[in-house]
């Protein structure tokens, strides 16, 4: 049987196409469902794309639940990647998939994480207080934001002259690069 992954996404999405063709050809590992909390979410047309099942589920029916845990039994959902989700995973949520669920953070944690440090207003973050290098961060999720065991992080240089915008590219090269391959390891050891 293969490991049935679902991605939850907010935004473009860019993290999850990616993801989506990594796995692609993959018989032991599946993209089995895309969900999101927007229904304006690009996301959903790239899962289109690719002919995934997707689904959206506002916040209040994500923090109830009933719903969510449906959909997540109907495509017997083994595994779940947050690749740009912004709303925080409840605890039952967290129970139920114990270790089974990974997010990535543009930023070296433990610095610039937390309720409100997302996508752009990290990198600024990291430009205004003139740091040095970025990179990224893929950790466990447990119920603070950002706060679940590093399973792995990646540095890149952050030059005096970058903009957010600069140290957003170079970021997001590296999520391209590593984040499918560590859900992969990750997986392969549950
Ligand atoms: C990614 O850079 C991801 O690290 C970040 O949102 C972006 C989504 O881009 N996630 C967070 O900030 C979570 N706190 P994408 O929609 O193009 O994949």
């Amino acid at each position: 049987m293969p490991t049935k992954v679902a991605i939850f996404a907010s935004g473009s999405g860019s993290n999850a196409e990616n993801i989506i063709n990594y796995f692609a050809q993959n018989e032991t590992i599946k993209i089995c469902l895309v969900l999101s909390n927007r229904s304006d979410a690009f996301v959903l047309e790239r899962a289109k794309k690719y002919q995934i099942p997707s689904a959206v589920l506002g916040k209040k029916d994500i923090e109830e639940g009933s719903k969510l845990i449906e959909m997540l039994n109907f495509y017997d959902i083994d595994f779940i990647v947050l690749a740009g989700f912004l709303l925080k995973i409840p605890e039952y949520l967290i129970n139920m998939y114990p270790n089974r669920i990974v997010n990535i953070h543009p930023a070296l944690l433990p610095n610039y994480g937390g309720k409100g440090m997302y996508g752009h207003f990290v990198h600024e973050a990291v430009v205004a207080a003139r740091e040095t290098e970025s990179g990224i961060s893929v950790h466990f999720v447990n119920s603070n934001y950002d706060e679940g065991d590093i399973i792995f992080q990646a540095k890149c240089p952050v030059l005096p002259f970058d903009t957010p915008d600069d140290v957003a590219a170079k970021v997001h090269e590296l999520e391209y690069i590593h984040f499918p391959q560590v859900i992969e390891q990750v997986i392969r050891t549950l």
